[in-house]
Parts: C-alpha cells; sequence; structure tokens
C-alpha cells in the first residue's frame, strides 16, 4: 500500500539539549537557518508523503503552529512557503509526556487503517549527493518491497550498543534489508545480538496499534515504539534496513553542532 501520511512525534521535553529546549523546540533549532523541523517535512515530501500529523505539546504549540503557518510575503519565504501550499498539517496533543510510542497513540484516528512514516524529531540523515533517495525514500521503498513495518538501522561503534535498539538479523540475512528476529533495547556489547541499531525513522503498518495500546494498558514508566514492534514480532514479519547516509543525532548540543558543522 501506498505511504500518503507522516507522523512526527514532536511532544518530547528535550531535557538532553537543555538549556534552549526550555523555550525553544529542539525540532526548531537551525541548520544553515532552516529549522529541523522543516527539512524532516521536506525529507517526507520529498519521498511523496503529503500529509502530516504532527503530535506536539501545549508548550511548543504556538511556535511551532506560526512557523508552519503561511504568513508573510519575502522570497526567504519561498521554499517553506511552496512546502506549506502543497502539504496538509494536522495537529494532535500529547498532554503527558509518556514516550514516543504514547505520542504515536495520540494520532492514531488520523492514519486509521494505513501504513505510515514515523520520524522523529532529532535524527537527520544526510545522503552522499543531494539526487540520492533520502532515508524516507529508503524506507518507503522497503516497505513496497516487503508489505510490512520496517525500523530504519545504522551500523553503530560496538561500545555504543548501550544507547540504542539493537536488531537480531535472521540467520544468513546479508542486507542491507534483514528480516528482524528479535530486538535488543540498550544491550552491554559483549550481548549485543549485532553492531545494526536502530534510529528514530519507521514505516509502521497498521498492526502496530494494538500492541502499543495494550502497552499503555500495563502502565510503565514510558511507552516505546520499540517495545510496540518487540510485541509484534510474534505474530508478524518486521524487517530493518540499514540507511544509506550519514546520521546525526540533533538532540544532544553535541551532535546539533556536529550536524551544524558538516550539512
Ligand atoms: P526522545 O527521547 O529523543 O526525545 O524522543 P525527548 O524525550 O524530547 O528528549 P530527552 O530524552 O528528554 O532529551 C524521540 C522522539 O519522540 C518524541 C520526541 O519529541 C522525539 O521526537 N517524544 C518523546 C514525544 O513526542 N513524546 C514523548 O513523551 C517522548
Amino acid at each position: 500500500m501506498l505511504i500518503n501520511k507522516a507522523i512526527l512525534p514532536i511532544a518530547g521535553l528535550g531535557t538532553r539539549f537543555l538549556p534552549i529546549t526550555k523555550v525553544i523546540p529542539k525540532e526548531m533549532m537551525p541548520i544553515n537557518g532552516v529549522p529541523i523541523l522543516q527539512l524532516l517535512i521536506e525529507e517526507a515530501y520529498k519521498a511523496g508523503v503529503h500529509e502530516f500529523v504532527l503530535v506536539i505539546n501545549r508548550q511548543k504549540e504556538s511556535i511551532i503552529r506560526k512557523y508552519l503557518s503561511r504568513e508573510g510575503k519575502n522570497e526567504k519565504l519561498d521554499r517553506l512557503n511552496k512546502l506549506l501550499d502543497d502539504v496538509k498539517i494536522e495537529y494532535v496533543y500529547q498532554d503527558e509526556q509518556l514516550g514516543d510510542g504514547h505520542a504515536l497513540l495520540q494520532a492514531r484516528e488520523s492514519v486509521e487503517d494505513e501504513p505510515f512514516l514515523v520520524l522523529f524529531g532529532d535524527d537527520l540523515v544526510i545522503g552522499a549527493t543531494p539526487d540520492a533517495p533520502n532515508a524516507a525514500k529508503q524506507l518507503i521503498e522497503a516497505h513496497e518491497k516487503t508489505g510490512s513495518s520496517v525500523i530504519a538501522l545504522e551500523e553503530i561503534d560496538p561500545e555504543m550498543s548501550e544507547s540504542y535498539g539493537i536488531i537480531k538479523p535472521a540467520p544468513n540475512e546479508t542486507g542491507p534489508l534483514y528480516k528482524v528476529e528479535d530486538l535488543v533495547e540498550k544491550p552491554s556489547p559483549s550481548e549485543a545480538p549485532s553492531n545494526l541499531g536502530v534510529i528514530g525513522k519507521y514505516i509502521c503498518t497498521p498492526d502496530i496499534w494494538t500492541p502499543l495500546s495494550k502497552a499503555e494498558a500495563s502502565v510503565g514508566n514510558e511507552i516505546r515504539l520499540i517495545d510496540g514492534f518487540k510485541k509484534l514480532l510474534s505474530s508478524k514479519d518486521l524487517y530493518g534496513l540499514k540507511i544509506e547516509g550519514k546520521r546525526y543525532d540533533t538532540g544532544t548540543l553535541e551532535g546539533y553542532k556536529k550536524a551544524v558543522e558538516e550539512v
């Protein structure tokens, strides 16, 4: 099925990027003068997605809505205004920060029974050339091939496994598209089943909603999308795709500075 919609869960508090995130959402931090949020919407748009559901919180509401309103005439706004002319943006709210999976659940009614793209607010992937298929496009192509949910992966430094969800690929998978046998959250380097770490870009098929809503019922600290995928594995195929391009974690000052320097 075609992917027409993207959900961007951007209601998190950005505590790793304090103090600036006290007033400025990390998704509004600029790279070459353009907020990361716009770069993410453009990424999905270039991959053929025209409908967006933004999961936000009340504190971020005014700055994000104002930025994405078609106000003002100036040639420096042309790129943004053209984009806004061509996309539909809906806002939903997450009033308590109970995790990225909980944020997605707030957007459930907006996508109904369709598969959809998910882009987290702090993972930017830059391709080797501007014409190379971007990360969203690569994921969509993998979904078209498999008909299943697909998780974006990057090859990580094995020493860093404790900062990632790591997949265990099924036997004999050679990549870059891997059937996933298991997912392990933040394993120690000696327990990591591979060096393939999960990054914040996904295609979800609608069967993710049941395990995610069950996670909600069981009340933990946070409901994570990755927990939903872990539960889904027992009944459905799940794939991981090693993404071509360089990833920047713009959810921390360190990663953001690197992106500003290199992009
Ligand atoms: P992160 O964990 O990277 O973001 O969530 P965070 O919670 O804002 O950051 P820290 O850990 O406090 O520094 C990944 C994505 O999920 C969203 C975030 O906004 C980000 O885009 N998210 C996270 C929500 O929308 N709601 C949540 O409750 C948690």
